[in-house]
């Protein structure tokens, strides 16, 4: 029978893939975003089996010389991706052929688009997480940034959404300050992880030819190569350590853009957002809503739903490679283009809030948020336990609230009725500047702690 497929394994077919399947199999329409990667990996490739005596260096020339030129032609948008060549490993190989003829016929020894494509996304992912570090960097400098000129203001401090303690509005941007550390850092360890080189494992078993392994492993910028053959092509774990660390910093997003938008509300109005980052109602004529932050709010969902995707994908897979995997790219792109799209909102978020500082401080002062400071100032000066001391707070709360007072606006003679052996100057207590500079212990609010902390940050995160 005449064979009909044109495919790089046409040669043991006797009909042509389905169309229908042809049309979804095919992954270039999102694997071609893996064309430098590809060529890189495939030039070192080359240049190993020259080195090896593999192939001619002539032919390695040639080989080069075409991908070059192939990519030459896909960044000037002159390369004609087609789908009945599956993806951009067999694409770019037809098209090598079409330049320099049968000699790209030796770029495959000792290689399978298996190893082929983990190569590639390896390298594309490490130069992905790289990109998310430094977009962290500046979204850590623009919080810094925020928390240097509001070290004084002061604001209630929530547990279950209720006031809390009084804190340094800086104090809590330095709260996020330390989750996109801790982000940065997770992006930095997979980079660490994934610095094994896949390629020349080939399909699962290795191969016969002498190859170097060190040697592209080292031309790629990987640490050393790959252990076992079987777990280098059947591993995904790297695509998963990627996106679980893209879902917790998106997750860290969403939570500080939610805080926004409770803040922006017109029942908190603690923060007002610059009308850049606000957008219009096509009925409310006088609304102005915080949509941005909600985009990226609820935009953690795909980067969740990617990472719940893969983790699916790969339960249960037997060794070693199987097309199910083929999903990894969309999953892992998708999820990397979400969240770089959100730390750049949030950069822009967190450039344009103004914090109302008197109805901060106005809220700071009301859920009579000095309550714990009272009972820690009888601890400290009347010899009480704590737990005695919280009794005596909480009747005092319970005093001001039937008054309908602050606890500020209690006098000293309202105290000393509760308790005989105060002293004027436990007044003090009921200042809420007073409160958060008392909290001096290390990672506390205090005016002091923070200066301290900004200036150590600011160190790490110089311009
Ligand atoms: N496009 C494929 C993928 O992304 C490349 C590997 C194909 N290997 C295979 N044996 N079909 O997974």
């Amino acid at each position: 029978m005449k064979n009909k497929n044109k495919t790089v394994w046409g040669a043991r077919f006797n009909n042509a893939t389905s169309k229908i399947f042809e049309n979804i199999g095919a992954s270039i329409d999102i694997d071609k975003r893996l064309f430098e990667e590809d060529i890189f990996g495939s030039i070192v490739h080359a240049q190993m089996l020259v080195k090896q005596k593999i192939i001619s260096k002539k032919k390695g020339k040639n080989i080069i010389k075409g991908l070059k030129k192939i990519k030459k032609e896909i960044k000037r948008n002159k390369f004609n991706f087609k789908k009945k060549y599956e993806d951009i490993h067999m694409n770019i190989e037809k098209r090598l052929f079409e330049i320099i003829g049968d000699d790209a016929g030796y770029l495959h020894i000792a290689r399978s688009r298996n190893d082929q494509v983990i190569t590639d996304f390896k390298l594309w992912i490490k130069k992905a997480s790289n990109q998310i570090i430094k977009s962290l960097d500046d979204l850590i400098k623009s919080f810094l940034k925020k928390s240097e000129i509001n070290i004084q203001t002061i604001m209630p401090g929530f547990t279950h959404l209720k006031n809390a303690q009084p804190i340094s509005f800086a104090h809590y941007l330095l709260a996020y300050v330390e989750m996109f550390k801790r982000d940065k850092k997770r992006f930095l360890n997979n980079i660490d992880y994934i610095n094994e080189s896949p390629l020349g494992v080939g399909a699962l078993a290795g191969t016969s030819y002498n190859i170097d392994r060190n040697f592209t492993s080292k031309k790629l910028g990987f640490k050393k190569p790959t252990n076992n053959s079987i777990d280098s092509v059947s591993d995904r774990d790297f695509a998963l350590d990627f996106l679980s660390s893209a879902s917790i910093c998106a997750m860290h997003i969403s939570r500080f853009a939610e805080e926004l938008i409770i803040w922006n509300s017109d029942i908190f109005k603690l923060i007002q957002l610059n009308d850049k980052m606000l957008t219009g109602s096509s009925i409310m004529p006088q609304k102005k809503n915080p949509d941005p932050a909600e985009l990226i709010r609820g935009r953690a969902g795909k980067n969740f739903g990617s990472l719940q995707a893969m983790l699916t994908t790969m339960k249960g897979l037997p060794l070693s490679y199987y097309k199910d995997m083929q999903e990894d790219k969309a999953l892992v792109f998708n999820s990397y283009d979400t969240l770089a799209q959100s730390i750049l909102i949030a950069n822009e978020l967190i450039k344009s809030i103004k914090p109302n500082k008197k109805r901060m401080f106005d809220l700071a002062n009301e859920g009579y948020t000095t309550a714990t400071d009272f009972a820690d100032y009888m601890v400290q000066n009347n010899n009480l336990s704590f737990r005695e001391a919280y009794k005596i707070s909480a009747r005092l709360v319970n005093y001001a609230e039937k008054r309908k007072k602050k606890l500020n606006q209690l006098n000293f003679i309202e105290l000393k009725k509760l308790r005989k052996d105060l002293d004027k100057n436990v007044m003090k207590v009921f200042n809420i500047e007073n409160s958060v500079n008392l909290k001096t212990s290390y990672g506390g609010t205090s005016t002091k702690n923070i200066k301290k902390m900004i200036s150590k940050l600011r160190k790490e995160f110089k311009k």
